[in-house]
């Protein structure tokens, strides 16, 4: 990977030119990145797959930066599929061109083209990730983006001694490609994957894996910043360091106001930041992650990856027979959502914050599975879903489709009609009860390709409502382009009239990803400020495959700078 820096040249320029003005231009500086994603060998659980990967590393490489800094990612795509990279969390503030999800602000990169991601980090500081975003690429290609405080400012919690990226991710004894390939035929469920990762290591509770249990070392006394990444596919995990505590101290590139916790659950697409003191006996301690499955009865990945969070001055392993064996760690049962339902609700803003009030949009959207009817002549192999349906999801009985001729931006910008519409319903076309009993009429989403409009500066508030078709399950609902507020969640169906009261408008946590309850509700506000066509999904992929997806198009406001800027002139169409 080339990596360079623009800024020495840039700041002797200033000092030459502007002497007065380095304070505050001397800190911004340009980061230029080559990622060339292709097909590598990978081992892992006994086996060699030709994997997609960026630079030939799974995970892909870890980009740092400080907030200011603008990043210029150039990706070359040699593998044999489509490509777009997503740069998750980023606010790309009127750069929705570089934002990555495929038919949304961009066409894909095909086999054999590249295309220059540039974007600005602007007010955002603490763990993002990058992401492939075609279809289910992002199993093997992603990796961390951690954006660090100006240059001279530092963290509002003491500078730990060290900082220790950790990516949960899942993997298949297969290619992704084909896991999701065989589900869109079938109908049915995706293969379940075969183990969870840290770093891209399975640990020690697999076969073939021990070797390569990925060690995080600490001196006895010591801090360290674990920055915890769900990067994987289809799983909310339970996380955990044995016999240590865990001070809270970010969520998606927002700070908490601190709180200690010794378990944290990330949905896939969340980050959280935790400082752990080494302040055990020195030793070696697991560190673990396996599922929270909210689903009933649906079947899920049910192994547990880990690490190892070993003191230097610790036995060594191979002279310390059993007593080096790691301690171990406990996890929460893979239905226990109190302790899930614990963590998020203790998620808090360090101080006062504006929450905007006087709302302009208020929305309500459901979130959930769907059934179809086998489609008359079909052939049974294709209509495995439960008693002979095919799965699908929605967001207010719309089940997304993706264009595949312009990209919603691009059709947007350039006003190409007949892409998209933008009649997607501000509330449920039929009102039920949501999280009970559901008549099977309720089942069949309709499928289109549905926007919400919004005027810029909109205040909106929008209630995220899960449901229980076919079955109730924890949700992480991502928006891209934005974070915001969550304001409150609960469980069952919202009520506006009793439920409004429980808001938290003072200092509710702001992210960018928000776990819907099994069976319930959670509540978000933000501030349409950037203009551009910004998509809603569940970070599930299966749930994304299967259409649980919409997109907000933000109009632009007055002036340049509130005005999305022009394409870039290597922009990929199709
Ligand atoms: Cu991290 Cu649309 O995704």
């Amino acid at each position: 990977m080339a990596t360079y820096s623009i800024s020495t040249f840039f700041n002797l320029g200033l000092l030459l030119l502007f002497a007065n003005a380095m304070p505050l231009l001397a800190n911004a500086k340009t980061q230029y990145h080559n990622f060339v994603v292709q097909a590598t060998p990978v081992k892992r659980l006994c086996n060699t797959l030709s994997t997609i990967t960026v630079n030939g590393q799974y995970p892909g490489p870890t980009l740092e930066v400080n907030n200011g800094d603008t990043l210029v990612v150039n990706v070359v795509n040699k593998a044999q599929y489509n490509l777009t990279i997503h740069w998750h969390g980023i606010r790309q503030m009127r750069t929705g061109w570089a934002d990555g999800p495929e038919f949304v602000t961009q066409c894909p990169i095909r086999p054999g083209g590249s295309y220059t991601y540039r974007f600005t980090i602007e007010g955002q500081e603490g763990t993002l990730w990058w992401h492939a975003h075609s279809s289910w690429l992002r199993a093997t290609v992603y990796g961390a983006l951690i954006i660090h405080p100006k240059e001279g400012s530092s963290y509002p919690f003491q500078k730990p001694k060290r900082e220790t990226p950790l990516l949960l991710g899942e993997w298949w004894n297969a290619n992704p490609i084909d896991v999701v390939r065989q589900a869109t035929k079938t109908g049915a469920a995706p293969n379940v994957s075969d183990a969870y990762t840290i770093n891209g290591q399975p640990g020690d509770f697999y076969n073939c894996s021990s070797q390569d249990t990925v060690i995080v070392p600490m001196d006895s006394g010591e801090t360290n910043l674990l920055r915890v990444i769900n990067s994987g596919m289809n799983q909310q995990l339970f996380f955990t360091v044995a016999n240590h505590k865990l001070t809270v101290v970010g969520a998606d590139a927002s700070y908490v106001k601190p709180f200690t916790t010794s378990v944290i659950m990330l949905g896939p697409g969340q980050t959280t930041d935790v400082l752990i003191t080494a302040d055990q006996p020195p030793a070696r301690y697991y560190i673990a992650a396996r599922a929270y499955a909210s689903a009933q009865g649906a079947p899920f990945d049910n192994t547990t990856t880990t690490a190892i969070l070993e003191y230097k001055t610790a036995p060594c392993p191979a002279k310390g027979g059993a007593s080096s064996k790691p301690v171990n760690a406990t996890l929460p049962a893979f239905n226990d959502t109190a302790t899930a339902t614990a963590f998020t609700t203790s998620l808090r803003s360090p101080q006062k914050v504006e929450v905007p009030t006087d709302i302009d949009e208020n929305l309500l959207f459901t979130v959930g599975l769907g059934i179809n009817q086998c489609p008359r002549g079909a052939p049974a192999s294709t209509c495995q879903g439960p008693n002979g349906t095919r799965f699908t999801a929605s967001m207010n009985n719309v089940s997304f489709v993706l264009p595949s001729n312009f990209s919603l931006l691009q059709s947007h910008r350039q006003g190409i009609p007949g892409v998209f519409t933008t009649d997607f319903p501000a509330a449920p076309p039929v009102k039920f009860d949501y999280t009970g009993n559901v008549s099977r009429s309720l089942w069949q989403p309709v499928p289109a390709t549905k926007l919400y409009k919004l005027k810029y500066g909109a205040k909106v508030q929008l209630v995220l409502q899960g449901t229980s078709i076919f079955t109730a399950e924890n949700h992480p609902i991502h928006l891209h382009g934005y974070d915001f507020y969550i304001v409150a969640e609960g469980f069952g169906n919202f009520n506006p009239q009793t439920d409004t009261a429980k808001f938290n408008l003072v200092n509710p946590p702001q992210r960018n990803t928000a776990s819907v309850p099994v069976g319930g509700w959670a509540v978000i506000r933000f501030v349409a400020d950037n203009p551009g066509v910004w998509l809603l999904h569940c970070h599930l992929d299966v749930h994304i495959t299967w259409g649980l997806a919409t997109a907000f198009l933000v109009e632009d406001g007055v002036g340049e700078l509130q005005t999305l800027e022009a394409p870039p002139a290597d922009l990929p169409v199709c």
